[in-house]
């Protein structure tokens, strides 16, 4: 039997596979807490009911020992999780022995460098369902909104979001790197396929060590053709209150777990805000920050304006000067392109980079030109523009900053099995 199937057994005499999560005894009961990755389960060992050996045995089970453990399901309200176990066997495949991460409080680098371990305990086991329900329903909402997954290649001659955090790898004799994006792919698979999304790993040499920054973060990003950067966000708005809505339904006992105060998420529903760079600027001086019109957006400008808001808010049509490449040029400002960033509430800042591409051969071309990119790699990017261009957008959401918003955890380090973090490749 699996824990979270418990109800299902109740009077039945099942067998839970698992490791002991913690365990205690009196003179005459024992209650042995087990999981098996699906729940925990109070286990109750009552001398008398079981033989002197296994009660003796039950009484020395140390942390995290593997076990098999058998007996009666019953319905009990006061057991976490409203079921436990009378137990009338226990098999032990392997006693454990001075388990690293006991119930005291360890220090964040200790639990980092134990992270294959650290995974077991059951803030991070709620957390990382809350992920694969993030991750479920991203792919819910475009695979039943037409859009039709794309993969995107992670190894590509290309770079797309600057040259500053490439990953080289020395193979194909020409400069090739992991993916920052598989964005400029997903522009050639729209024109093919109209809207569609690719969903992988990205890689950032990042030299920042922040709260926010991976090296190795999952980005989902879909792509429309026939699509301007205003119908992007509203697709966006509807996708992100969708992720909310299914982890709400769905994860109410893993956001319990983790004391996450659901009303702030409760709150998140169309439209969100939307407000220029102009006006964020304004809104940031007004705040008291040194801010000129300009200057791009750190992890404290975002901070400072996602904080005005109760909902996700974007920030639109940016300086160019900051900016990718291949940014829609705004014909109201030239000296702005047509791009928005969504910025998660509660101070989480951006979750989402996107907006709507060039189109236009000529000044496409120049914009590579004026970045110093190598034209001979973007023939094909050109070709878009040549061959039935069409006024096209999308972007990326950063699946580990989602995590970390929904969870409200302080930090992304926790938002991924084994992250990847500057200087950070153990274990
Ligand atoms: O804003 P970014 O760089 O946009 C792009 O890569 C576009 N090509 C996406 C598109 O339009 N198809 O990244 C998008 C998102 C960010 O908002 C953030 O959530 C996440 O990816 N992200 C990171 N997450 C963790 N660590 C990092 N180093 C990240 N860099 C970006
Ligand atoms: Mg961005």
């Amino acid at each position: 039997m699996y824990i979270d199937k418990a109800a299902d057994y109740v009077g039945q005499v099942q067998t839970i596979n698992g490791w002991v999560y913690n365990s205690r005894s009196s003179g005459r009961v024992a209650f042995v807490l087990v999981r098996d990755g699906s729940g925990i389960m109070q286990c109750v060992v009552a001398k008398g009911d079981v033989e002197e050996s296994t009660f003796e045995a039950v009484r020395h089970l140390t942390q995290e020992s593997s076990i098999s453990i058998t007996g009666t399901i019953h319905a009990e309200e006061r057991a976490p999780g409203g079921h436990e176990m009378h137990v009338q066997k226990i098999e032990v495949h392997q006693a454990a022995m001075d388990y690293p991460i006991t119930p005291k409080e360890h220090g964040v680098d200790f639990l980092m460098s134990n992270r294959h371990l650290w995974l077991r305990s059951k803030r991070q086991w709620a957390i990382m369902r809350i992920r694969a329900t993030i991750v479920k329903s991203i792919r819910d909402y475009l695979d039943d909104n037409g859009f039709l997954l794309m993969d995107a290649p992670i190894l590509s001659a290309n770079a797309c979001e600057g040259s500053s955090t490439l990953f080289s790898t020395d193979y194909f004799g020409i400069p090739a790197y992991l993916s920052q994006s598989g964005q400029l792919y997903n522009e050639a698979t729209a024109m093919a396929f109209g809207r569609v999304y690719c969903f992988g790993p990205a890689f950032r040499a990042e030299k920042s060590k922040t709260r926010r920054h991976l090296t190795e973060f999952w980005m989902v990003e879909p792509e429309m053709a026939y699509c301007n950067w205003s119908q992007n966000c509203d697709v966006q708005e509807e996708f992100v209150t969708y992720i909310v809505q299914q982890v709400l339904e769905k994860r109410r006992e893993e956001l319990a777990i983790i004391e996450r105060d659901t009303s702030p998420l409760e709150k998140i529903a169309t439209p969100f805000p939307r407000i220029s760079y102009d006006e964020a600027v304004k809104l940031l001086q007004q705040a008291g920050s040194p801010i000129q019109w300009g200057d791009d957006f750190g992890g404290d400008e975002e901070t400072l304006i996602s904080n005005q808001f109760e909902r996700p808010v974007f920030v639109c049509s940016y300086p160019k000067s900051f900016k990718a490449f291949y940014m829609k040029t705004n014909p109201a400002n030239p000296q702005t392109v047509l791009c928005a960033d969504l910025l998660a509430p509660e101070g989480y800042g951006e979750i989402i980079g996107g907006g709507q591409r060039e189109d236009d051969y000529t000044l496409l071309l120049e914009r590579v030109r004026a970045e110093g990119l190598a034209e001979a790699d973007y023939q094909w990017y050109l070709d878009l523009r040549k061959y039935g261009s069409v006024p096209h957008s999308g972007f990326g959401l950063g699946v580990e900053r989602t995590v970390a918003w929904i969870c409200k955890l302080p930090h992304v380090r926790e938002t991924v099995p084994f992250p990847r973090l500057l200087e950070k490749i153990y274990p």
